[in-house]
């Protein structure tokens, strides 16, 4: 039995979000420069979307490069702006083949002109489909977001748009740049760390953590449903208690 026959196709998670990390280590452990690592990585997204449109997710966030990231080397910057719009134009006919429908999520104006031209022309080009939605987190950061959205939120309320006393859970997911996607029911990190590294803080409210000790560039198929059928096993309480659970089943 192969390891997708073993996933419940009737609790499936809507939305998984991956921390893809560990490059630059599997690079350096076959003595490779970090860019072998990044490279290698975009090989691992592949198989990861072919994967989750295979086990039918219908969202798929990928935390592709944080706020953070811009602090990096300049090189090493500017390599993986590189390789993502290499990737991007290489890929966007299968994308749009196999149905899956690009999305950004993130400070899309830090981007240099021909990265965001790039991915604007991938997400017209593949508007229409109706398989997994995959969302590139870019120049991303949760604390990026929300003090964004809450600044939003300010000037509506001065303007008049907004009355103050709407101000609630729906409204502010409202303001994020992840409106209308439906909170990540499970948040995986490869590469052996065991923190969200400003993420979906916010989305990732009630979603369910799995680490795994595996580098980004040699997670693949298997690793996606294992991660799944370990969010099967999990008993998702949302603050009620285990036999309010099991009554309302
Ligand atoms: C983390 O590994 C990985 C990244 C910061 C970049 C991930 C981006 C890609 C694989 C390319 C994106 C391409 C597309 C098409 C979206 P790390 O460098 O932090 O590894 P380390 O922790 O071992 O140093």
């Amino acid at each position: 039995m192969s390891l997708i026959d073993k996933i419940d196709k009737n609790r499936l998670p809507a939305h998984i979000a991956i921390i893809m990390d560990g490059n630059g280590r599997w690079a350096k452990a076959r003595g490779l420069e970090r860019g072998e690592g990044h490279r290698e990585g975009v090989n691992a997204i592949k198989r990861v979307v072919e994967a989750a449109s295979k086990a039918s997710i219908q969202y798929l966030t990928l935390y592709a490069f944080s706020t953070e990231n811009w602090s990096r080397p300049t090189e090493e910057v500017k390599g993986l702006m590189d390789l993502m719009v290499y990737a991007i134009s290489r890929e966007t006919a299968d994308l749009k083949r196999n149905g899956v429908r690009i999305r950004t999520i993130g400070d899309m104006n830090r981007l240099p002109g021909y990265a965001r031209t790039a991915l604007e022309e991938c997400i017209r080009e593949t508007a229409e489909g109706t398989g997994v939605t995959l969302v590139l987190a870019l120049s991303y950061s949760s604390k990026w977001e929300l003090t964004t959205a809450a600044g939003r939120i300010a000037a509506d309320v001065v303007k008049g748009v907004l009355p103050e006393g709407d101000i609630d859970e729906e409204t502010f997911a409202g303001y994020l740049t992840t409106r209308g996607i439906p909170d990540p029911d499970l948040l995986i990190r490869t590469g052996g760390e065991q923190r969200i590294s400003n993420f979906l803080l916010w989305q990732c409210a009630y979603a369910e953590f799995y680490f795994t000790d595996t580098f980004w560039p040699d997670f693949g198929e298997d690793a996606l449903y294992e991660a799944i059928i370990g969010y099967q096993g999990r008993e998702r309480r949302f603050g009620k208690t285990s036999e309010q659970i099991e009554s309302a089943q």
